[in-house]
């Protein structure tokens, strides 16, 4: 990439940093806990870099998209939320403040976890690797990463959803009810979001 194109790229993501920034204290700081909260991750990130934490695989999802894909799959208090890899648990807390619904964030790295469990005694963080987890307990799911390979989401009840980004999980298990362009700081993408079939249904389909 040449060096005006990089200077560019780097403006147009400082710019969209700060964009969200705003949008985030003036949409969801009138929540004071998560006001603090959140003030509170951003300082102790000052400490650590979580690109090199996460051996430089590293995004998070901005809270206004994140809310959007929320919106969209019609989660509610009721629900049981597990995102898989977690990063420092920003979209957790979020939820946890604004939908109160039961949360589990799954995440490999221990200095993650430990960050988010300090922040929030509410929901759940566990250190595990996110291809070992079954999720019949979940009736929603999250999923951003940057891999190839899919984590167990078949063992997902009928009925559950399961957000994706940029493409969705291809299974006849699934079926798509949103596609929703989103933004991230790299550019527009799509997030899916899917319905787990009954497996009766899927005998059904497959006679
Ligand atoms: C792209 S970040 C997404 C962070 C967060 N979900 C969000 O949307 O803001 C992916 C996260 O997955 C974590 N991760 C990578 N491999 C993992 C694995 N095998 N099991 C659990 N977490 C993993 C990384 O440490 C990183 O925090």
């Amino acid at each position: 990439m040449g060096y005006a194109k990089s200077l560019n790229l780097f403006f147009r993501v400082k710019l969209f940093h700060i964009r969200e920034q705003i949008h985030v204290i003036v949409s969801f700081y009138r929540c004071p806990s998560f006001a603090l909260t959140d003030l509170l991750l951003g300082f102790c990130s000052l400490f650590f870099n979580p690109y090199r934490m996460a051996n430089g695989i590293y995004g998070e999802t901005p809270l206004r998209t994140f809310r959007q894909l929320i919106l969209a799959a019609d989660l509610s208090s009721k629900d049981h939320y597990i995102e898989l890899g977690s990063g420092r648990g920003k979209s957790c807390l979020w939820l946890k403040h604004f939908i109160g619904c039961k949360v589990t964030g799954i995440e490999s790295v221990s200095l993650f976890v430990r960050l988010s469990k300090f922040l929030s005694k509410e929901a759940h963080f566990v250190q595990k690797s996110m291809f070992e987890v079954n999720l019949s307990e979940a009736t929603v799911v999250y999923y951003y990463f940057f891999d190839h390979r899919w984590p167990l989401f078949e063992t997902m009840q009928a009925g559950a959803r399961l957000i994706t980004i940029s493409e969705p999980f291809p299974s006849d298990a699934f079926e798509i009810t949103h596609v929703l362009d989103i933004e991230f700081p790299w550019g527009v993408t799509q997030g899916y979001i899917q319905i787990r079939k009954s497996d009766r249904l899927l005998t059904h389909k497959m006679n």
